[in-house]
């Protein structure tokens, strides 16, 4: 009865063990959730203020797919200023993120069409591609690079038929985040070998250790060959709120346009009001978060280190540590182990591609006590084997 498309696409594997860590809550275990990426602070208060507002004053009526001009705007000014993308409102384009991200492969690749994905990658890139009739070629990140994703790397998988290559930095699951060099070597790749770059920079401000984000779309030739994803969930822990965009050059927007037409329409209007507060409002509420991520990080890096039968390199952005375990076990049975031994719920790695293997994913978006805690309880379990 279902179409053939929907067998190639496997079921989330974040969003089964977060289905599992809320049904032991429900039936009132204390379990620690390490599996879901959506951080557990409140939205600024001010950008909620901006959205009551908005419908106070009858922001409920449809407006043009690109999204409000207003935010459209807000966003071009933070792309030019912070990012260093020439490019004005009539390049950006609002949509939920992940929606701008399945917008972006829709209308960029035809059947058959080879996408290069980093693996482990979070889970929706393959999916968006066998949505379009491609074909995910997934580009190992390897270990000994603390998962980064290397020129090397990606020119291995290069084929007459690339066309598209995904680039996620800050990672999720890694929390790797590529270096300048990689970046221009990626971007000397898609040049040379004509290819589109879709970056999804969502963790762009969650990074750490003085390391600097830079957007391959600012690099010489770039912008004309790259589509630029970006939102605020992460950022201003607005996950709900279901708000993103993309910035991109004219003939890609008007692909995405007749997509998001014809599926969405647009992103909420209100919604968009509550964005632009976000980005032109105080930014302190961030600096907090991402301090706050910082001090987490160095306490599931701590625990990791101590640990024997378990390794990962230092998270460098996201809120994600990848973590190595040495026990003869697949992923999902380890999973198993750690929720029953140590009652927490991790991400099996393997969910995030192959070469997630002999890896769980634990993300540290939860209380500070409750990463103390649960890293505690992973350690002991683990050396229990
Ligand atoms: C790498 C990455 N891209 C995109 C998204 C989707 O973001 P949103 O929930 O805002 O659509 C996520 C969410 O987990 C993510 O981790």
């Amino acid at each position: 009865m279902l179409a053939e498309r929907i067998g190639r696409i496997q079921e989330s594997g974040t969003m089964k063990m977060k289905a599992l860590a809320s049904q032991l809550k429900k039936e009132g275990k204390k379990v620690i959730s390490f599996t879901v990426g959506e951080p557990d602070f409140q939205t600024p208060k001010h950008i909620v203020d901006a959205c009551i507002d908005a419908l106070n004053a009858g922001m409920t009526k449809y407006i043009d797919a690109p999204g409000l001009p207003e935010l459209r705007e807000a966003i071009a000014e933070k792309s030019k200023n912070e990012n260093n993308i020439q490019c004005e409102a009539a390049n950006v384009f609002v949509a939920p993120t992940k929606h701008a991200l399945f917008e972006s492969v829709f209308a960029t690749v035809n059947p058959g069409d080879e996408v290069l994905i980093p693996d482990p990658a979070w889970v929706s890139y393959v999916p968006f591609v066998s949505m379009a009739d491609g074909k995910a070629v997934p580009v190992p990140l390897l270990e000994e690079a603390s998962f980064r994703m290397t020129p090397e790397q990606v020119a291995e998988k290069i084929t007459p038929k690339s066309k598209v290559i995904m680039m996620n930095s800050p990672s999720n699951p890694c929390g790797s985040v590529n270096t300048e060099a990689d970046i221009k070597g990626i971007a000397d790749l898609a040049k040379d070998h004509d290819l589109i770059v879709i970056t999804d920079e969502v963790y762009e401000k969650i990074i750490f250790d003085g390391m600097k984000h830079l957007s391959i779309a600012s690099l010489p030739g770039m912008f004309e060959r790259t589509i630029t994803i970006n939102g605020f969930s992460k950022t201003y822990s607005m996950t709900g709120w279901r708000l993103g965009w993309l910035v991109a050059d004219k003939p890609y927007l008007k692909g995405i346009s007749k997509i998001q037409q014809h599926t969405i329409t647009h992103a909420p209007t209100f919604i968009q009001k509550a964005g632009v507060a976000a980005l032109k409002g105080p930014q302190e509420p961030v600096n907090k978060m991402i301090d706050e991520f910082k001090k987490r990080r160095d306490i599931v890096y701590k625990y990791i280190q101590e640990t024997s039968g378990a390794s990962a390199p230092q998270p460098k952005g996201a809120f994600y540590a990848f973590m190595k375990f040495d026990a003869d076990m697949t992923d999902e049975e380890m999973a198993m182990y750690l929720m029953k031994d140590a009652e927490v719920v991790v991400t099996p790695g393997d969910s995030f591609g192959a070469a997630g293997k002999k890896h769980v994913r634990i993300s540290f978006a939860t209380a500070t006590s409750d990463v103390e805690k649960g890293m505690a309880g992973i350690k002991a379990a683990l050396e229990k084997l």
